[in-house]
């Protein structure tokens, strides 16, 4: 059933280099570097390239969760591809049971608000380290390109066509996120994830397809131009998308946008973005209300992009010849998927799945 539908939806094809060139485990980081280039230049534009060495400082530091963490406020600095650099801050909550002697994993969790809903104790109770960025204290999620990091990037307000959009911005701060987490030796570099919900599912993709020393990628409700397939997707589409949020994507996106089926033309779908996690751990959830979201893409998204796992020599989906329903959780391979009756929100319910995977 899950192949045939697949079939309907006339996919790219994954395991083919451009040349035509069938894709092994031999040549799976070219084929790689492939999907992430046709993205880059259609999608999301050119992911940021670091031009000198992040640098932290910890502004202050106090006791949490009933005295069981120890949460911080870090300044976080990155040289700009113009020469100066930009600061924006994170707040860290650190289990004790973290130590250098018992590293622990650790998630970048990029938010919509700062100290926006998370289950704070529950995960210091699980061990995991947690690293809060404010997307708005890297750049406005609204259509400007003068303030912020988006200033670094555009002259005068204006972008090339390839030139990142705010996800990407969002993207690549998570990832110097992610070089001050790997600093501190109470976290196991071999379980450091990264995890957004919704645009920031989107975001969280894209830092992890983008930066290989993630292990763990996570995406919430992503749905249009995250884990869901575009060809013949139901709820958001890519016109949709960009009518209202084009500052999330590089100018070339419009190309790919005017119409559903300029769309469905464009020379990649979202399995691409799926792949590009390959032969790392990749978790997609789904709410089962979010329509606008699409679980139903979402779900054979993860079964399309399975192959570049499989590829690799790991196992990639493990699922049921079915729809996911109800409380359905498939999570035995390298790409997991839950689905949750409810509506789009990143719950209590989501986390400590994610805790799980992430510690297991
Ligand atoms: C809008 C948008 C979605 C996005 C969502 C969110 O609904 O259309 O693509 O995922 O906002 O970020 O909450």
């Amino acid at each position: 059933m899950i192949q045939k539908l697949l079939d309907e939806r006339k996919l790219p094809a994954l395991m083919k280099m451009n040349d035509g060139t069938p894709v092994t485990k031999e040549n799976w980081e070219a084929r790689r570097r492939e999907l992430i280039d046709v993205l880059e230049t259609m999608e999301y534009g050119r992911f940021p390239k670091k031009c000198g060495e992040t640098t932290w400082k910890v502004v202050s530091a106090g006791e949490s969760s009933a005295g069981k963490a120890t949460k911080s406020r870090v300044e976080i600095t990155v040289p700009m591809p113009d020469g100066e650099s930009f600061t924006f801050p994170v707040t860290v909550s650190i289990p004790n049971t973290a130590t250098a002697d018992a590293p622990k994993p650790a998630f970048v969790y990029i938010s919509f608000a700062f100290l926006w809903y998370y289950p704070e104790e529950e995960l210091v109770d699980n061990d995991v380290t947690v690293a809060e960025m404010w997307m708005n204290d890297v750049a406005w999620d609204t259509d400007e390109h003068l303030e912020k990091m988006a200033a670094h990037f555009s002259k005068d307000g204006q972008r090339a066509p390839d030139t990142t959009g705010k996800i990407g911005l969002w993207a690549f701060a998570a990832s110097c996120v992610l070089d001050y987490l790997l600093s501190l030796d109470c976290v196991d570099r071999n379980r450091v994830g990264v995890i957004g919900h919704s645009r920031l599912g989107k975001t969280a993709l894209w830092a992890g397809a983008n930066d290989e020393r993630f292990t763990h990628v996570f995406s919430n409700d992503s749905g249009c131009s995250g884990a869901a397939i575009t060809r013949q997707k139901v709820g958001e589409d890519f016109p949709a998308i960009c009518r209202r949020f084009p500052y999330w994507f590089c100018e070339n996106m419009k190309e790919i946008s005017g119409t559903v089926e300029d769309s469905e033309n464009a020379p990649f779908d979202q399995h691409y973005l799926l792949a590009a996690v390959a032969p790392r751990k990749l978790y997609v959830a789904s709410a089962e209300k979010d329509q606008w979201a699409d679980p139903v893409s979402e779900y054979l998204c993860c079964a399309a992009a399975s192959e570049a796992w499989e590829a690799n020599g790991v196992t990639g989906f493990v699922h049921p010849d079915r729809l996911p329903e109800g409380w359905d959780r498939f999570a035995d391979g390298n790409v997991a998927y839950h689905i949750r009756p409810g509506t789009h929100y990143l719950s209590r319910h989501d986390w400590v799945r994610y805790c799980d995977f992430i510690s297991g």
